[in-house]
Formats: structure tokens, C-alpha cells, sequence
């Protein structure tokens, strides 16, 4: 990031590495963020959850057991025992061994040549306080973009900005929000965040000039297709969530 400005601060369009390349790699793992670094990917996505001992850690599902030998919730697990599953098999045997990273493991590994997008998956253990600790000590810029938070939960975006108001955040829609979504909503939305992430099935051009005027970014999860990522080109969205960031650079420098 350096000195130059961000895209973000310059209107430009957005790659967000979603869980890493992770079309390439096992998500969240450090594999999958080398990959999406390699491929020169704006944001790197992490889903952050905390252990039983109050460690926020990089993985997406609440539970083990589709991905993993273990059973269970991540929450019930302190960090010791979280770091011996082993998430890069069920990718392929070539993954096998990959470890679930903490946040701060890929702060260390990163530091401040990456832009972040972070989603707080779970709002427990003071998972806010502790992840904008993690931001400062990593020294990362809270205010041009180098960092955004992104939840489902207004809640939890609410409290990350009480710890810091410049910080920019992203309201996350469930799909059946971002179909029926009200100017009224979409007011409360704009009092707090910088913009939305929404389903691409739920993008439409209404939807995209609704949310730009009322001053929001557009950013659609989870496009892995060309033919959806020029779609979303198309009706002008600001950004995209992909696992296969390489693919929608190249789409997306050619548009
Ligand atoms: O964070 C945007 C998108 O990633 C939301 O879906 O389930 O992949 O976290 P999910
Ligand atoms: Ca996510």
C-alpha cells in the first residue's frame, strides 16, 4: 500500500480474494493467501472466528465436521488443540497438513503490503476489542481502506465503530434483505458503512444505483464465473469476493 492511495479511496474497482485463491488452495489457509498475494489481489478475505480461549482465527464454518476429522464448533476448541486439525486434505492430498491460521499469523506473515477484509463471523467473546487490538500492533492503516470490516451483524459493526469511527465497514445482506431492501434501510446502512456485500443473485441494476445513491459500495460475493464476474462489470458494482482472483484481474483490467 505504501504511500500511493488505494483503489478504494480512488473509486476503482475491487478484487477480494475470498478465503485466499482459494479455487487453488484450501481456504484460510496460508497457501491459499500466498496464492492470492502472488496474484496481486486487492483485499485478502479472512472469516474470523475465536477460539475457546479468546484467539480470533482465520476459517468459515462454525462446525468441523464438513472439511475436517474433527467434529464439533470451533468455539469449543482452545488454540492448542485447534492447531492440530489438519484443513488442507479434504482439498487434495498435495494440501495435506495445512493448519488454521490465527489472524495475527497472517498479520506477521503480511504485515502492511496487503489490504484486508475482514468478517467477524461470530460476535462473542469481545471478538471487536480483540481483532482492532491486533490491527494497531500490526500498525495497519484503519482509515484509507488498507483494512475493512465486514459483518452480517450491525451489532458487531456498530461496536468496531465505537472503538474507531474512520474505520470502513461493510453491512453484509442475506439475500432475502438485499431483495426487498428499503430506502428506509438503506438510510440506517449509510449512517454507519461504507457500503454493502450482497449476493450477485441479488444484484440488479435498480439495486446497484439504489445503493450508489445513497453514497454506498457495491460488493457481490461469491463470483467464481467469467461469465457472472462480467455481469456484475456490467451494472458497475465496486468490487467482487472471487476464488479465483486471477481470473477477475485480468477480466476486470480489460473492462
Ligand atoms: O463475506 C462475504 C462472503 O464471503 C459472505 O459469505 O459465507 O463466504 O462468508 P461467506
Ligand atoms: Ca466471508
Amino acid at each position: 500500500s505504501g504511500e500511493e492511495k488505494l483503489k478504494i479511496e480512488k473509486g476503482e474497482f475491487i478484487t477480494i480474494a475470498h478465503r485466499g485463491a482459494s479455487a487453488y488452495a484450501p481456504e484460510h489457509t496460508m497457501q491459499s493467501y500466498k496464492l492470492a498475494k502472488e496474484m496481486n489481489a486487492d483485499y485478502l478475505e479472512i472469516d474470523v472466528q475465536m477460539t475457546k480461549d479468546g484467539v480470533p482465527i482465520a476459517y468459515h464454518d462454525h462446525k468441523l465436521d464438513d472439511k475436517t476429522d474433527w467434529k464439533g464448533e470451533i468455539e469449543q476448541y482452545r488454540l492448542d488443540e485447534i492447531k492440530q486439525i489438519d484443513i488442507g486434505k479434504w482439498f487434495g492430498e498435495d494440501f495435506q497438513g495445512a493448519k488454521i491460521l490465527t489472524l495475527e499469523e497472517i498479520f506477521k506473515r503480511f504485515g502492511t503490503d496487503t489490504n484486508y477484509y475482514i468478517e467477524l463471523k461470530k460476535t462473542n467473546k469481545g471478538v471487536e476489542k480483540t481483532v482492532y487490538d491486533l490491527l494497531l500492533k500490526y500498525d495497519l492503516n484503519l482509515s484509507n481502506g488498507q483494512v475493512i470490516i465486514q459483518s452480517f451483524s450491525q451489532d458487531s459493526l456498530l461496536r468496531m465503530k465505537s472503538l474507531n469511527v474512520r474505520i470502513p465497514l461493510i453491512k453484509l445482506l442475506e439475500d432475502e434483505n438485499a431483495l426487498n431492501l428499503t430506502e428506509q434501510k438503506l438510510k440506517e446502512i449509510t449512517s454507519y458503512a461504507a457500503g454493502v456485500g450482497v449476493n450477485y443473485k441479488a444484484v440488479t441494476k435498480d439495486f446497484v444505483d439504489l445503493a450508489h445513491n445513497n453514497n454506498l459500495l457495491v460488493h457481490a460475493y461469491t463470483v467464481n464465473q467469467l461469465k457472472v464476474m462480467n455481469e456484475m462489470l456490467e451494472l458497475g458494482v465496486d468490487g467482487m469476493f472471487t476464488n479465483k482472483p486471477d481470473v477477475l484481474l485480468e477480466l476486470s483490467l480489460s473492462f
